[in-house]
């Protein structure tokens, strides 16, 4: 008897380490494709002069540095704040790094691309910029 709770309650800890990891793998591979494959933040976090993302303003929102050099018929000269990924869902995310379509069917102005993520490394940026809790 005390053996078979000894065995449960080590299966359990080594089921939640397990799982602790796995869950620190995913958000780590939603920084490397957020920061250093997708660069997100080149639109969606602000730059003082020297071009350094002011503290606490990473993944924040801001008015964008550049415009088109030829008239566009749809433009955001906006990028909002993904930090945290107000006003998602995860599927509604999972979706938008998807497909390219908001939850209401359309899709964002450029020049925020249309993302194809897989589905896997969708739910590691969702997981990443939920960790970024604002
Ligand atoms: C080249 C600039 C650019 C890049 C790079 C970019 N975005 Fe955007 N993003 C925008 C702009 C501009 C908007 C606002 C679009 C609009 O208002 O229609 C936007 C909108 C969004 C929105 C809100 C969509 C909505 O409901 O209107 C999310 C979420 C988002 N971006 C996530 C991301 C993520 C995650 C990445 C990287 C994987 C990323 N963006 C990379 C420019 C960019």
């Amino acid at each position: 008897m005390t053996k078979t709770l000894l065995l449960t309650a080590s299966l359990l800890a080594a089921a939640t380490g397990a799982f602790a990891e796995s869950n620190e793998a995913v958000v780590a591979r939603g920084r490397y494709l957020v920061e250093n494959v997708a660069g997100c933040g080149d639109c969606h976090s602000p730059r003082d002069p020297r071009g350094q993302i002011p503290a606490g303003q990473h993944l924040m929102g801001t008015p964008l540095p550049f415009a088109p050099t030829v008239p566009m018929p749809a433009w955001a000269a906006q990028a909002p704040q993904i930090a945290g990924l107000p006003g998602y869902t995860d599927a509604q995310a999972v979706t938008l790094f998807t497909q390219g379509t908001k939850p209401d069917g359309s899709m964002p102005r450029p020049p925020m691309p249309q993302f194809r993520f897989t589905a896997e490394d969708a739910r590691a940026v969702v997981a990443y910029l939920r960790s970024l809790k604002k």
